[in-house]
């Protein structure tokens, strides 16, 4: 008899003997590893960037045909008569991740999307600050940040509209986010309007309070996509809507023998965005009691069935934990079939156990 068998027996006295297993699992609120780097001794130190060296904080606008235009920290003027901007329609600031930079094919990958939905791209290109030994970036975001805002509010002066800038982070710069977001508030007293933040950082961020980090209170709507929680990710609920894709710790992998692991998985979340902005309602989550809910695939069983798209069509009003299936290739949507339990891709896995037992196991 399998190991199952005695699971779902447990499982099944317990629920008879109701209450009893209740709070026999361990498992906090956020499930059970504490993740990798979790504290950082002094990671919310103040960091400083000298004036002499803010010549390194780029921004880099681009449109018209994907062709760019690089301007520096005190060149706000410039970029709002840059051809390529237009106040009238909506603003998107693109926010990398550690090592990156606007040199480099992530950028693209994501401002070209944007560009064809007539959005204006600004991309900053803070390389220099990301370039360091991670401790020491994950701390110099949050003056980068704070620098940041300090260029959009300028452009808001110029007549930049705050409820059309939507900001848009990968990883680090998910978390940096962040940091624009509330320095703009202080500033002008007004929200962004959305941010999306792809697997913001879990390394030296998990255990940090909602002001040092990513939070819902950030902005007008927060989405925050997670695709690997306990690695380069953070478990933690950021958002208004926060989606764990595949319960979001790891990815389904298109190779049979070898998984998706933490690097995998992590970057994942750019393809998937790509594709949920190349296909709009295509990509259907699932809302959850709990991220354990999530992490244990366990939304299905929850009803009603409540949904919200991952997107530019997400439901603005449906706050929540949200479980989303995908498929193990590009481009990754399941459809209505994501709402069947039959079609999750770890299940299709255990069916390859289940069918070939002997095969497999002799
Ligand atoms: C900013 O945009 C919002 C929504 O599009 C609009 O209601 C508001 O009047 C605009 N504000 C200014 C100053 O143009
Ligand atoms: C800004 O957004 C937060 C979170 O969505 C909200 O609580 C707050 O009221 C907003 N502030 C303004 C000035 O709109
Ligand atoms: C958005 O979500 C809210 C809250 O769940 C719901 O009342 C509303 O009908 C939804 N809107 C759409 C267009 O589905």
């Amino acid at each position: 008899m399998s190991v199952n068998y005695y699971l779902n027996l447990f499982l099944s006295i317990c629920s008879i003997i109701s209450g009893l297993c209740d709070s026999s699992d361990p498992r906090s609120e956020q499930g059970y590893p504490t993740g990798l780097m979790s504290v950082c001794p002094g990671s919310t130190k103040p960091a400083r960037i000298p004036r002499s060296q803010l010549k390194y904080l780029l921004f880099v606008v681009q449109g018209l045909g994907q062709s760019r235009k690089k301007y520096t920290y005190w060149a706000a003027r410039s970029i709002a008569k840059d051809p390529r901007i237009n106040f009238q329609r909506k603003t998107l600031l693109l926010a990398l991740g550690y090592l990156d930079s606007t040199n480099f094919p992530i950028s693209s990958m994501l401002a070209n999307e944007y560009e064809a939905r007539d959005y204006n791209v600004i991309m900053v290109d803070y390389q220099r600050f990301a370039t360091v030994h991670y401790y020491l970036a994950s701390r110099l975001m949050r003056p980068v940040g704070k620098h940041i805002a300090e260029v959009l509010t300028q452009l808001t002066e110029l007549g930049l509209n705050a409820s059309k800038i939507e900001l848009l982070g990968f990883s680090l710069g998910g978390q940096t986010v962040s940091y624009i977001a509330k320095n703009f508030q202080r500033f002008t007293g007004r929200n962004i309007s959305k941010i999306t933040a792809l697997e913001p950082s879990g390394p030296c961020f998990r255990t940090l309070a909602p002001n040092d980090r990513l939070d819902a209170s950030n902005a007008d709507f927060v989405e925050v996509i997670h695709t690997n929680i306990d690695g380069y990710g953070m478990a933690a609920r950021m958002g208004h809507v926060d989606i764990f894709v595949n319960g979001g710790e790891y990815q389904p992998s298109e190779l049979l023998l070898y998984p998706c692991t933490s690097t995998c998985s992590h970057f994942r979340v750019l393809a998937l965005w790509v594709s949920a902005l190349k296909n709009p309602g295509k990509f259907i989550a699932i809302k959850c009691d709990s991220i354990q809910q999530a992490r244990d695939a366990k939304c299905y069983e929850r009803l009603p069935t409540e949904t919200n798209l991952m997107g530019l069509k997400t439901n603005r009003s449906n706050h929540g934990i949200f479980y989303l299936s995908t498929s193990k290739g590009y481009p990754y949507y399941l459809g209505p079939n994501g709402l069947n339990s039959e079609y999750a891709s770890w299940k299709q896995i255990s069916y390859v156990n289940d069918n070939d037992d002997d095969e497999i196991y002799t």
